[in-house]
């Protein structure tokens, strides 16, 4: 039984296969509208969520099986008390595949750990999102016709976005790949992230200022500053304004850098952007559905 705890635990040529699907799915979405027909996916999400969660079950309902679930911990057991453990056994025993959202890092592996059922991490803490980074790759993919030989700008909270962690540990594994981390000083990607890189000699520069290197960039990937993980609000408001990407920053990028972002957007994106036809963040979304039918087809074991 396979789960996804991470975007390494599918090697760099299952992923191949898996965006292949996506993409047939997307173009004959009627030919699968029955293959988990008797099946039933539960969204088990202690934090909130609006994305990740009804793409989720809009993918699993496209396919014609059915969902369950909570998205909120305040109306589960866990208000009681009871551990992941405890209820990830339990939803084995409902449903055919889980998909579960914590607060705290290593929770889903500490699911699949426990579960008789495939568990898909939609979210631990700060630590991964793999199928955000499913969802980032396919899109890049079809954007720029290509995961190798980019470089890519990540901008914001690097520290707490988890989208960024599991982008960067997915994206290292293609050829000629560049990162360029731009955050503040205190919202540095974590080390074990540049460690990584550096024992695999990927190369990645740090910047503070988008306007230094936005012009350099194939693709830029702007992420929330993640108040909800700040130890005091103080800092947060601080830190919460730092970028804003706007119409004069988008004039210095190429015309084919797209911007993508796991949304949702708070200020780091000004509206005005919206328009820009690199602008990617909302076919982004839509790419999210078929990349999770095909996760979960595959998952299941139907394909
Ligand atoms: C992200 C998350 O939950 O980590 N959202 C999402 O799932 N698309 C990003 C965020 O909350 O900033």
């Amino acid at each position: 039984m396979r789960h996804l705890i991470t975007p390494l635990d599918f090697t760099v040529s299952e992923l191949t296969q898996l965006f292949d699907l996506a993409d047939d799915m997307r173009e004959h979405q009627a030919q699968y509208a029955h293959l988990c027909e008797g099946k039933k996916l539960a969204t088990l999400f202690y934090e909130p969520s609006t994305r990740t969660r009804l793409s989720i079950e809009t993918a699993m309902l496209n396919l014609g099986g059915r969902t369950m679930g909570f998205s909120d911990a305040g109306s589960s057991s866990a208000a009681k008390g009871e551990s992941v453990a405890d209820t990830i056994r339990t939803i084995s025993c409902f449903a055919d595949i889980a998909a579960i959202r914590h607060p705290k890092e290593g929770a889903a592996t500490v699911a699949a750990q426990f579960s008789r059922i495939p568990v898909i991490n939609a979210g631990d803490g700060g630590h991964q999102h793999p199928t955000q980074t499913l969802t980032d790759l396919l899109t890049i993919r079809n954007l720029k016709g290509r995961l190798s030989s980019l470089t890519i700008g990540l901008c914001g909270d690097l520290k707490f976005g988890r989208t960024v962690h599991s982008l960067v540990n997915a994206l290292a594994r293609y050829q000629d790949i560049r990162f360029v981390f731009i955050s503040p000083p205190e919202l540095r990607m974590p080390d074990y992230i540049t460690e990584y890189l550096d024992d695999q000699n990927i190369p990645y520069e740090e910047y503070i200022k988008l306007e230094d290197v936005i012009g350099r960039l194939d693709l830029l990937y702007m992420t929330r500053v993640q108040r909800e993980r700040f130890f005091n609000e103080e800092d947060y408001v601080r830190l919460r304004n730092f970028y804003i990407l706007d119409a004069a920053k988008m004039s210095l990028a190429r015309n084919d850098m797209y911007i993508l972002h796991p949304l949702p957007r708070v200020n780091e994106i000004s509206v005005e952007v919206d328009n820009d036809p690199r602008a990617a963040y909302f076919r982004q979304v839509q790419y999210g559905v078929y990349v999770r039918m095909a996760l979960i087809a595959t998952l299941l074991e139907l394909i």
